[in-house]
């Protein structure tokens, strides 16, 4: 991987959002791969930018990576709400041309490969942004999920439902399933871009970057992937050898 270490998330964020702005400049159609939490806001800010400054997104199509199961339709929290509030709106996509998988309990069962289905329909992802979690997680696959997981239904870990709890009234209120895209899945998009900013996310980032090729750090999936790039910060990049 390109590993790029920068002294602040924002300078980070904006060569992401360079990069991003000038793949949709040349190839208008381009599918964009959107992850939620905290690491992306920044690059999400810094593409609200470009398109304010006329870098046209309208035809331009995103896939989430991951949802809660069970929250209510319109839940703040939902990543839907969340990709409609930090992605869509500030950057004019068409909403009809942003997925997030279904999360809803009468879904379930065919969420995964209905979402699969609709990734190949869309000509996959060209650019996927990721976060990293603690556990090492890339979307919510956790320590142990098979590098050729395709878009599931999985149990988030106690340890990621108390770093997601910040979002949600107490821990009680985080959800116990998700749906989310399998690391096969992640790995069939043509440009992965890893995030991690704050020294929270130091060991993960090594562990990613340098560690054994593990399903125990899902993570270290990127290291079969023959584009990725690694955008971090100096506290993410401080385990780093
Ligand atoms: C989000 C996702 C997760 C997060 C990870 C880091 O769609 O799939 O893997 O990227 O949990 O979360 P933050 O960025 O909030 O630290």
């Amino acid at each position: 991987a390109e590993v790029l270490v920068f002294d602040s998330k924002e300078a980070g964020a904006a060569v992401v959002a360079d990069h991003i702005a000038a793949l949709v400049r040349r190839v208008p159609t381009a599918t964009l791969g959107v992850a939620t939490g905290s690491t992306p806001l920044p690059v999400y800010a810094a593409l609200a930018e470009r398109a304010a400054a006329g870098t046209d997104f309208t035809r331009a199509s995103a896939f989430a990576l991951d949802e809660y199961v069970g929250l209510p339709a319109g839940h703040p929290e939902s990543y839907r709400s969340v990709i409609d509030r930090e992605v869509t709106g500030p950057l004019g996509l068409d909403p009809e041309h942003v997925r997030v998988p279904d999360g809803s309990e009468t879904g379930i069962e065919t969420a995964g490969e209905r979402y699969e289905q609709a990734i190949i329909a869309g000509g996959g992802v060209d650019v996927q942004l990721l976060g990293i979690g603690t556990t090492g997680h890339l979307g919510f696959n956790e320590p142990g999920s098979s590098f050729a997981s395709l878009t599931r239904v999985k149990t988030l870990t106690e340890q990621t439902r108390r770093d997601n709890a910040r979002f949600f009234d107490s821990l009680n209120d985080v959800p116990m399933h998700c749906v989310t895209q399998g690391l096969g899945t992640i790995l069939r998009a043509r440009h992965l871009v890893l995030l991690a900013f704050g020294e929270g996310k130091a060991e993960a980032i090594a562990g990613a970057v340098e560690g054994p090729v593990s399903a125990s750090m899902p993570g270290s999936a990127i290291q079969l992937h023959p584009h990725v790039t690694v955008v971090l910060d100096d506290a993410a990049a401080s385990a780093l050898q």
